[in-house]
């Protein structure tokens, strides 16, 4: 598990491992556009602002993957504790 923290309100939410940042973003009533959920289209793409991501995406290039300034929250994990987003 990691955590998000959202730049907006600085809520810090926990993410399990059986569970997509999305989906739980979207329990919480946190408007994230999505479409595909596969890492296909790269419409939930957000700006990260800290932390280090593990990127399962396809829709970035690899040095967009290491510039580390956008985040697929439909399918893509953290390495570090946490991710804050901003949203
Ligand atoms: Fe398509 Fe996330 S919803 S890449």
């Amino acid at each position: 598990a990691f955590e998000v923290q959202l730049a907006s309100s600085g809520d810090i939410i926990e993410i399990p491992a059986d569970r997509t940042v999305l989906d739980v973003l979207m329990e919480r009533d946190v408007d994230v556009p999505f479409s595909c959920e596969e890492g296909v289209c790269g419409t939930c793409a957000v700006r990260l602002l800290e932390g280090e991501p593990d990127h399962r995406d396809v829709f970035m290039t690899e040095a967009e993957h290491a510039a580390n300034e956008e985040f697929a929250p439909c399918c893509s994990r953290a390495k570090s504790k946490r991710l804050v987003l901003d949203i």
